[in-house]
């Protein structure tokens, strides 16, 4: 089993779709490992999105993470990166497809809603920025017998 980085945005917060999109990575048969209601600082804004550094939207981006909580998870599945990014859809809410979280709840390509690991590595990377090994929760899905 993988596991992947997952960030319900600012904006969904605010639009109250954590459940929403929470219920979405359940009903696939993903398991939550973590997660918690987390207002960023900068420092973690910037580190996060530190690849990204040279992009006009950085700043913004920066910025956009950090004006109000974010709802942070680890999530676990067999191939969990592709899944999520599938669920997640294309980066730009107008190009996302329909029945993709995107595609489904956004418009604005700075406000899309979740933010998705786009590989192990910076699966790995953006885990151990937002969490503490001691977060991570190692227990039994029942269900899982079921998915896979
Ligand atoms: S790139 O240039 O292809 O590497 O960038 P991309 O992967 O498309 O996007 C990286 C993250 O930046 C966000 N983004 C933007 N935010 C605000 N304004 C603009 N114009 C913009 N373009 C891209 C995009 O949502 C990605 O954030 P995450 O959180 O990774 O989805």
């Amino acid at each position: 089993m993988e596991r992947t980085f997952l960030m319900i945005k600012p904006d969904a917060v605010q639009r109250n779709l954590i459940g929403e999109v929470v219920s979405r990575l359940e009903r696939k048969g993903l398991k939550l490992v973590a997660a918690k209601l987390f207002q960023a600082n900068e420092e973690l804004a910037k580190e996060h999105y530190a690849e990204h550094v040279e992009k006009p939207f950085y700043n913004k981006l920066v910025s956009f993470i950090t004006s109000g909580p974010v709802f942070a998870m680890v999530v676990e599945g067999k191939n969990v990166v592709e899944v999520t990014r599938t669920i997640v859809g294309e980066t730009n809410p107008t190009k996302a497809a329909p029945g993709t979280i995107r595609g489904d709840y956004g418009i604005d390509l700075g406000r899309n809603i979740i933010h998705g690991s786009d590989s192990n590595e910076s699966a790995a990377r953006e885990i151990s920025l937002w969490f503490d090994e001691s977060e991570l929760n190692d227990y039994i899905l029942n269900d899982e017998k079921w998915v896979y």
